[in-house]
């Protein structure tokens, strides 16, 4: 044996008398500390990525769940008999109640929801108080004109499968900063699958930049900031 050996030998030696002396049996403690990493680690997982996404958000229902599906084969043009731009170019955005009395001036169905949309606005002649899940902050300056008229984009872009759902989705607003969770950012660690995703300034400029809009490009400059805030 070598000198080296010997060493280790009589060390393990000690420890092994000195786990003893404390009445614990030999080997066991480090087998207990990686499982309580292990242990630690799942927890700060589960944590992280399912947890604090929950606490983050307040779900809240729509007042009333519109099914888009079956209305875009009932109207006669498309999204822009309740989506449409005003004569002034200005988008008129969430439909009011105006648009839907033609056809729900009665309850002509025994679906619960349709009777509720009737019996609790219709009827009171009062406006649906929807939740916006795009609506951005009072300082940020948006036209659609620019993007769907002008640029020809896809409402899908910007505001995913919403326009295609038979059901809508909750709305998920950040409890510390008030905003919705289409602006904020689908997913907790800021991975984006889809242009829709996530709506912030970054990914209002990172469109601009690729698609080399001309105000886009002087948005480092502080005039540039003036384009998209008011
Ligand atoms: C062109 C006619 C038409 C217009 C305009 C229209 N609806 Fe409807 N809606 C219908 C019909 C038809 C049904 C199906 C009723 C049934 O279930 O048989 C329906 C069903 C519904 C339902 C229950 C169905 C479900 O799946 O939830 C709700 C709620 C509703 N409409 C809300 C609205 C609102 C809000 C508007 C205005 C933004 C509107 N509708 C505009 C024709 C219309
Ligand atoms: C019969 C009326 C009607 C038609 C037709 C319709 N919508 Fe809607 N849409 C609504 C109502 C009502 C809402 C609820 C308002 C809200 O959630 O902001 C809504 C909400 C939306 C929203 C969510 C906006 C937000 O951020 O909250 C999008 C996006 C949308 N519609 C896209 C479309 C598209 C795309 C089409 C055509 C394929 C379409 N809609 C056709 C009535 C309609
Ligand atoms: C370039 C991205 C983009 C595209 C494309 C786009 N939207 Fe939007 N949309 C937004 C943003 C951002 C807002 C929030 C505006 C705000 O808060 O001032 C919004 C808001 C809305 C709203 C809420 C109502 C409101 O207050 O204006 C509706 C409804 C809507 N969009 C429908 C549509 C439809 C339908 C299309 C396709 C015809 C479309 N959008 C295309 C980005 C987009
Ligand atoms: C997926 C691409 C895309 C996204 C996302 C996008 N934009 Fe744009 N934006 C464009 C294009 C393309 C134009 C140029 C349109 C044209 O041809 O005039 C434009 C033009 C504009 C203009 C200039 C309008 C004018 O009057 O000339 C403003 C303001 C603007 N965008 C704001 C925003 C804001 C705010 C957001 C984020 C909430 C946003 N955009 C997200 C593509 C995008
Ligand atoms: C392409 C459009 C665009 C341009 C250009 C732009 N912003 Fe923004 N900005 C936004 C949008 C959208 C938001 C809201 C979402 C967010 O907080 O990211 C925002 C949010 C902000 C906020 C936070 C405000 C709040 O209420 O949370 C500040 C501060 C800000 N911008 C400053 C600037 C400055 C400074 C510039 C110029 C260097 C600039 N922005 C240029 C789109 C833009």
């Amino acid at each position: 044996m070598s000198e080296i050996d010997d060493k280790t030998q009589a060390v393990s030696e000690k420890a092994v008398s000195s786990t003893q002396g404390q009445g614990r049996e030999d080997g066991g403690s480090g087998g207990v500390i990686i499982l309580f990493f292990i242990v630690g680690l799942v927890a700060s997982l589960v944590v992280g990525w399912v947890l604090f996404p929950k606490l983050l958000y307040s779900q809240k229902k729509q007042p009333i769940d519109f099914n888009h599906t079956l209305h875009n084969t009932l109207v006669g043009n498309g999204c822009e008999s309740c989506h449409s731009f005003r004569e002034d170019g200005s988008y008129s955005g969430v439909p009011k109640l105006a648009q839907c009395i033609e056809c729900h001036e009665e309850v002509q169905s025994s679906n619960p929801e349709e009777i509720r949309f009737v019996e609790q606005y219709v009827k009171k002649g009062i406006e649906v108080p929807w939740l916006v899940y795009a609506r951005q902050p009072d300082c940020v300056f948006f036209s659609h004109a620019a993007h769907v008229k002008a640029a020809k984009m896809d409402c899908a872009t910007c505001h995913g499968p919403i326009g295609e759902s038979e059901s809508m989705k909750p709305y998920q607003q950040n409890r510390i900063t008030g905003y919705s969770r289409d602006i904020w950012g689908e997913n907790i660690g800021g991975f984006k699958k889809n242009t829709w995703d996530r709506m912030k300034m970054d990914d209002c400029s990172e469109c601009h930049q690729k698609k080399k809009v001309v105000v886009g490009s002087v948005q480092t400059q502080k005039e540039g900031c003036f384009v998209c805030h008011k």
